[in-house]
């Protein structure tokens, strides 16, 4: 039986956050050495606040928790995601609060400490806007040199955003965080907001999925409840889980059937256009094709990595 990868992931807990958390705490490959916090979905109290009863929920307080940033680096956003996940970030169900409490360690020391740890293996995934792993970064350069693989979950590769009409919301919230890691690190899978809407499933089948005899199906079917509604409204028949998609690329990357790799910039300025990702498609730039970008992944290999994680407890 070959060592499982430590997985550390950086998220903003979140609806869509939470089933991602539960599809690696299911994946025997993997081993969760910690998860680090930012501001985004909800503000961080909330975020850091789901982050501990998810874990409860799934029998994983062996899994430390890190608090972040409370604000993107430079200028703080007009809106968080409350509108899709509740003004909690889990669907306002008013669920009992936990007694652990996150480390005292700030995420962004976390993150440094940890990629020494498991220097070379490290799996870091981002599930959120990028302000914890900005700030390591600024605070130690060759962060990059330890992480085996960069996962993360953002942009909108031809433009297609989903809050802002050209980009995309963990960008967006933090466009300045997004750019130092995007120049910062060599390369980076990516799973982005396009793909996202490629790969959604049927609420009819998702709520199958939610009826599972497990206490994490249980408490999830409950907290998505209000951003199933929120989908069915605005989107229709299909359900879209952003972090759920970004994870099976993270947890299986074999399941991706088409990738694309090309140099990516985020817009800092601009009223239309900040946090938009600018893909160089036709490589005019000569930059380096830095974005792994997911393009198509198994959808039945998805679906079932998310009913699994769901059933499991
Ligand atoms: O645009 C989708 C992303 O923004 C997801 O990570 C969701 O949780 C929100 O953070
Ligand atoms: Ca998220």
């Amino acid at each position: 039986m070959t060592k499982p990868i430590p997985l550390l992931i950086d998220t903003d807990p979140g609806v869509d956050d939470a089933l991602a958390i539960l599809m690696a705490f299911n994946d025997p490959g993997h081993d969760v050495v910690g998860l680090s916090i930012a501001a985004g979905n909800v503000g961080l109290e909330h975020t850091v606040r789901n982050a501990l009863k998810l874990c409860e929920v799934a029998g994983r307080d062996d899994v430390p928790v890190f608090a972040g940033c409370a604000s993107p680096l430079v200028f703080v956003p007009r809106e968080d995601a409350a509108h899709v996940h509740g003004r909690d970030g889990f669907g306002d169900v008013d669920y009992e609060p936990v007694a652990r409490r996150a480390e005292a360690e700030h995420a962004a020391l976390a993150i440094l400490r940890l990629s020494h740890r498991y220097a070379g293996e490290l799996l870091l995934v981002a599930l959120g806007p990028l302000t914890n792993i900005a700030l390591a970064l600024k605070l130690d350069p060759t962060l990059p040199s330890r992480i085996k693989r960069f996962v993360v979950m953002g942009g909108a590769v031809t433009g297609h955003g989903n809050i802002t009409q050209a980009a995309e919301f963990n960008v967006a919230f933090d466009p300045e965080a997004a750019h130092v890691v995007f120049e910062g690190f060599p390369v980076f899978d990516l799973a982005d907001w396009e793909a996202v809407i490629a790969h959604g499933f049927h609420h009819q089948k998702a709520e199958r999925w939610l009826q599972a005899d497990s206490p994490r199906a249980r408490f999830y079917d409950a907290i998505s409840l209000q951003t199933r509604r929120w989908s069915a409204d605005r989107r229709g028949e299909l359900w879209h889980s952003a972090d759920a998609l970004a994870m099976a690329y993270a947890l299986q990357p074999d399941g991706a059937l088409e990738l694309a790799k090309r140099p990516l910039q985020v817009e800092t300025a601009g009223a239309l256009t900040r946090g938009a990702t600018v893909t160089d498609w036709n490589r005019q730039t000569g930059r380096p094709d830095k974005a792994r970008i997911l393009l198509r992944y198994d959808q039945a290999r998805f679906e079932g990595l998310v009913e699994a994680a769901l059933a499991a407890g």
